[in-house]
């Protein structure tokens, strides 16, 4: 076991049989973690970066058979922040210590564009020390382009499954693997920071399909992965599917680490909702960034992606000294800092 470890840890890829070892092996998981966490330090040290999530819309024109704000549910609560709003989130993040803003919304014709380029453009002008992360899902290239010519640094664009036919389950006919790969493509050439990223224990995924994420992290070599539980959403055509779990998935973001030596990985949200300490214990197996909610507290209920989500103490942006003394106590610091990519500078 620990002679895989070394091994990946080492750059080498491994065996199916490898993977499947590490993934589902009986193995005293705390060492991969350790291991992980002994790697993240060595480039990050305990530096922990700080983003403001702020989630700008809460319609999609998706049909994501996983998510709650999916355009076939008709209970969900749809909202839009104005650009004026989004401005405000910026200036009260920007007081709190946040160097970067993400935005995050479904996919909403209503973002154009030009709509999409001014408040990048405006949020950029007025904080030139902070990075701009985009979180809108598939677009044209030139839309990314622009957007990019607009000054975002980074875009988000979980591939959610690596394997085409898992993918299939999940989504609609009308979403194509094909095309998120090619956006995460272009993504990338354009000049993007570019995140990808996976759910663990989505319905339907096989540990072969794990292999295949790690295969393509490996592959692609994004600068940050997103990865967190999946969560069922009481809502959604998944709703009676069990979540996934908590070593899971902690074992999916060391192995990530050890993968990706320099990625920007995040404690997610999800991972905290399915676990008090989520958080924390992602921290100590490999994870080094996490993303307060800074929407208005209006309408944090309303971005309800899976069920229980949490939005408040700790996870929230006027919840960050609370956050601070979290990360202190699990060994670490929160960082006053744009927090780019090792592999950037
Ligand atoms: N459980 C966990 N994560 C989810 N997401 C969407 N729905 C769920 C769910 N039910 C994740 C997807 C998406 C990100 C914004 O949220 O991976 O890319």
């Amino acid at each position: 076991m620990t002679d895989l470890i070394d091994s990946l840890a080492s750059g080498n890829d491994l065996s199916d049989d490898e993977w499947r070892f590490l993934l589902e092996g009986d193995y005293d998981r705390q060492r991969l973690f350790d291991r992980a966490d002994k790697v993240r330090r060595q480039h990050y040290g305990t530096d922990v970066y700080i983003r403001g999530l702020i989630e700008i819309s809460s319609f999609c024109k998706n049909d994501c058979l996983y998510c709650g704000i999916r355009r076939s549910n008709a209970n969900a609560e749809r909202y839009r922040l104005s650009k004026e709003e989004i401005y405000a989130c910026c200036a009260q993040g920007y007081e709190l210590g946040f160097r970067t803003f993400v935005l995050q919304g479904g996919e909403d014709a209503y973002h154009t564009t030009e709509w999409v380029e001014e408040v990048v453009s405006a949020i950029k002008e007025k904080y030139p020390d902070c990075a701009v992360t985009l979180s809108l899902g598939e677009r044209p290239q030139e839309d990314y382009e622009i957007w990019y010519k607009a000054g975002a640094d980074r875009y988000l664009l979980r591939h959610e499954t690596a394997s085409r036919p898992h993918y299939e389950k999940l989504h609609p006919p009308q979403q194509s693997y094909k095309y998120r790969m090619l956006c995460l493509q272009n993504l990338k050439q354009i000049g993007y920071q570019t995140g990808a990223g996976f759910m663990v224990g989505s319905p339907f995924q096989s540990t072969d399909d794990l292999i295949a994420d790690m295969r393509f992290l490996r592959e692609f070599q994004p600068h940050m992965v997103g990865i967190g539980p999946f969560i069922p959403h009481h809502d959604t055509p998944f709703a009676a599917y069990p979540q996934g779990t908590l070593e899971q998935t902690l074992t999916m973001v060391a192995l990530t680490r050890l993968t990706l030596p320099h990625a920007l990985i995040p404690a997610t949200t999800a991972l905290g909702t399915i676990h008090p300490q989520g958080r924390e214990m992602g921290l100590q197996a490999g994870a080094n960034v996490v993303m307060p909610n800074l929407s208005p507290v209006s309408v944090r209920g309303q971005y309800s992606l899976y069920d229980n989500k949490i939005c408040a103490g700790e996870e929230a942006a006027e919840g960050i000294a609370l956050l601070k003394s979290c990360v202190t106590a699990a060994g670490y610091q929160v960082v006053v800092s744009r927090g780019d990519s090792v592999r950037m500078r």
